[in-house]
């Protein structure tokens, strides 16, 4: 039986973020149902959606899926790139069609997309009117992804769209990575460090999520960033006083082309600079407003698998 709040389907909840808001979700009182190219508990597959479609008791369909961009493993091809693609924007078309044939409708459709879509810039600040979307494969690919996710509006579901920044969390993504070279002191910024890191900490981003199921007055596009704008150098100056290090050794732009191609290379040696306007103006609180409180808290070596959120 659903709890009472009802059962929230996140195609991707198996990721970094999607765990985390999984997690947050059920500790609220919600079910959650992920969806997943995997079968197991409390998990549908893919073609179990297309199949059997969202449960009744659903009351919102969040989208995370995709095929990680920054996979060091993997060269940067067509072929991957098409991965890229299809993996975030037929998952995404996948469960806006779930919605469209539901008997009963969810409320809201939460979906992610990346800062990505605006051009990188050392000296525009953008917030959610800003421009983008048409000027590299990132940006296009954010384009899309939106656009996926694009529900009639006769079926009265609030959609939001999730302008996701690097997100920072012990647990995952970029720190993960990073923290055995910070933490030995091999740590640094990339190329020069001047270029905009739009961030926010995994909690935030988490609690922006729900923040969007749960407002009724938050539809449209939402800049998933913290308020603080810094530089990767100051990124980098702060993980390495939170672990007690030096963060002097950077990563030169070259070594970051060679390794992941200059197309995607992108994403770590350009920037923009981005803030949570809508976030802020509907009421969201940042718990974690700037990089010094955030980093004290994924720089811990020893850590619970679960959240405290
Ligand atoms: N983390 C960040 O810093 C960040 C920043 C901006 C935007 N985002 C976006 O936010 C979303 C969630 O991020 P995340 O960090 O949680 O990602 P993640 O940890 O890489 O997890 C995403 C999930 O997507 C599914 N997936 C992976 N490859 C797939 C493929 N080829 N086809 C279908 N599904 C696939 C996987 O689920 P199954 O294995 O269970 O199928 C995986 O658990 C992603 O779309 C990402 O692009 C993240």
């Amino acid at each position: 039986m659903a709890g009472q709040l009802g059962t929230v389907v996140i195609g991707g909840g198996t990721g970094f973020i999607g765990t985390a808001l999984s997690h947050s979700l059920k500790r609220r009182g919600y079910d959650v149902l992920i969806v997943s190219r995997k079968p197991g508990v409390y998990r549908m597959t893919w073609s179990d959606l297309n199949q059997k479609g969202l449960p009744n008791s659903t009351t919102a369909v969040v989208s995370l899926a995709g095929q990680n961009v920054l996979d060091p493993t993997r060269r940067w091809t067509e072929g991957f790139k098409q991965n890229v693609w299809a993996s975030r924007i037929n998952t995404t078309k996948y469960l806006a069609e779930a919605i469209k044939v539901s008997n009963i409708k969810p409320k809201v459709f939460v979906t992610a997309s990346g800062v990505g879509f605006y051009p990188p810039n050392q000296d525009e600040v953008y917030d959610e009117d800003g421009p983008g979307g048409d000027f590299d494969f990132l940006s296009h690919l954010c384009y899309d992804w939106e656009n996926a996710a694009n529900l009639p509006s006769h079926l009265d579901v609030r959609t939001v769209k999730i302008r996701i920044g690097v997100v920072l969390g012990r647990q995952g993504g970029m720190i993960k990575q990073l923290i055995f070279p910070f933490y030995m002191g091999f740590g640094g910024p990339v190329g020069s460090g001047d270029q905009p890191m739009p961030w926010i900490h995994v909690e935030d981003i988490v609690g922006i999520f729900i923040h969007a199921i749960e407002s009724e007055n938050v539809t449209g596009i939402v800049n998933g960033v913290a308020p603080q704008i810094i530089t990767n150098k100051e990124f980098a100056t702060a993980f390495g006083k939170a672990l007690w290090r030096p963060s002097v050794v950077p990563l030169p732009t070259f070594a970051i082309n060679m390794l992941f191609s200059e197309e995607r290379g992108k994403i770590m040696t350009e920037g923009q600079k981005v803030i949570p306007k809508k976030a802020l103006r509907t009421g969201y609180s940042f718990k974690y407003p700037n990089i010094t409180c955030a980093a004290k808290e994924f720089s811990k070596i020893i850590y619970a698998d679960e959240l405290n959120m």
